[in-house]
């Protein structure tokens, strides 16, 4: 299924930002924040809408509504997590899931130790985590997801390499992906070039 390449000039530009090495954890934060929000638009364009008639203060009228509400936000932890709140200020009302792993230091596999998800396997699953670099932690959470029933999933990067995205791509052609950036490659610890580092420890301020 489709790769999908924000290119909104105000997702590069705070994208741009974050890369910086000097960029404080504040500001990461939030513009991940910010960038979770204006990404969402487009991982929502193609939501259904539906008529309802309402009432301004000057008379009736047919109106668009979302016709669906049954949205779950599910982080793969930690990273995913800086994401969470922007989806949330577009969609308040949608559940939140989280999918705890962290990739192993030397193997660059997934090691899996969390999982909790809402009720309700018909929602549409919008996977997040900034890096999208093996591909090997999307995959495992997808296959996870699916192997729980759910069966509409559209994963939200930041930077993508091309490994990762063909990687998902073939293991998950149902798949809708959206990121920001589509970067070089791996270095040989499986870090996106250029990228922006790990995200997790620039979001949380842990090294
Ligand atoms: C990072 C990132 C992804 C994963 C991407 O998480 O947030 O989850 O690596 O790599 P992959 O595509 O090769 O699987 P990390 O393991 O550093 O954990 P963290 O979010 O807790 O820092
Ligand atoms: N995880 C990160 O946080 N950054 C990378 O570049 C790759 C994996």
């Amino acid at each position: 299924m489709a790769l999908h390449i924000v290119n909104h000039p105000m997702v590069q530009h705070k994208l741009t930002l974050m890369r910086q090495k000097d960029t404080s954890t504040h500001n990461f934060r939030k513009l991940l924040r910010e960038i979770g929000m204006l990404m969402g638009y487009e991982v929502t364009s193609d939501f259904p809408l539906r008529d309802i008639e309402i009432e301004t203060p000057m008379e009736k009228m047919v109106a668009k509504e979302i016709a669906t509400r049954k949205v779950v936000v599910v982080p793969i932890l930690r990273a995913g997590l800086g994401m969470v709140e922007g989806l949330l200020d577009l969609m308040p009302s949608a559940r939140v899931g989280h999918i705890g792993m962290y990739r192993d230091e030397s193997t660059h596999e997934p090691v899996f130790y969390y999982y909790k998800m809402p009720e309700g396997k018909d929602r549409t699953v919008i996977l997040t985590d900034p890096m999208l670099a093996t591909g090997g932690s999307a995959c495992d959470a997808v296959r996870r997801l699916k192997a729980d029933g759910y069966t509409k999933i559209r994963m939200m990067c930041l930077v993508a390499a091309p490994e990762g995205v063909k990687r998902l791509q073939t293991e998950h052609p149902d798949v809708e992906i959206y990121t920001a950036a589509l970067d070089r490659g791996l270095n040989e610890n499986a870090y996106i070039l250029p990228g922006l580092g790990d995200a997790g420890d620039r979001i949380f301020g842990t090294k």
